[in-house]
């Protein structure tokens, strides 16, 4: 659906696009420090907006794309870390993540717990849990741009023991990254494999209770 007609069925007409518009820009990053290292140490991932499209209840999924909605296909992985550094991977932690389709949507549009929408209309959400070394991997569809940010994912991670960490992932090829002052531990170098898929590697690091 283009966003002309899913702002139409919301009920706003093009008159609301502007408040939209703001609510988008609400998602962007905290004032983070543009450490202007590499990913060798940025210290505990730091934590950034939990936006408005936050869905509780997800499911544990590999793919996060089970409406095959177009877009190139990613696959993400990386490792948590229990400290700055990373000699304590942390097993059995659960990260949730949901990101805009290729037009720069959300599935839903909206926020609340799953049990509030019907399965069709979730989409590009869920849950990954690490193996026992801290390993998660996830696919998807590159997220597309919306107004006001950069490309990017929305993740929340809980680990018993650890401060639940709320941020979001973004792209080094994306022009726009460089519009908010993100620390590049978490500006990830996505390359296209011989397949056409993209491929990148974002580990984090959280912090004790
Ligand atoms: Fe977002």
């Amino acid at each position: 659906m283009d966003r002309k007609k899913f702002l139409k069925n919301l009920g706003l007409g093009v008159v609301a696009a502007p408040i939209v518009s703001t609510t988008l820009i609400s998602c962007s990053s905290n004032d983070n420090i543009n450490e202007g290292g590499t990913t060798a140490n940025c210290g505990v991932t730091k934590s950034d907006m939990l936006g408005p499209y936050y869905v509780s209840g997800t499911s544990k999924i590999t793919n996060l794309n089970t409406q095959n909605l177009s877009g190139d296909k990613i696959v993400v992985s990386g490792k948590i870390y229990g400290t700055a550094d990373k000699n304590s991977p942390v097993a059995n932690a659960m990260i949730e993540v949901w990101h805009a389709d290729n037009g720069g949507i959300y599935h839903p549009v909206g926020d609340g717990n799953v049990s509030n929408y019907q399965p069709s209309q979730i989409t590009l959400r869920g849950f990954i849990v690490t193996d026992a070394q801290g390993n998660y991997t996830f696919e998807s569809i590159r997220p597309g741009l919306y107004p006001g940010r950069p490309r990017h994912f929305h993740y929340r991670i809980t680990a018993n023991g650890y401060k639940i960490l709320v941020t979001q992932i973004y792209f080094k090829d994306d022009p726009t990254t460089s519009n908010e002052n993100i620390e590049s531990c978490r500006i990830v170098d996505f390359q296209k494999d011989s397949k056409g898929a993209y491929k990148g590697n974002a580990d984090i690091h959280l912090q004790k209770n």
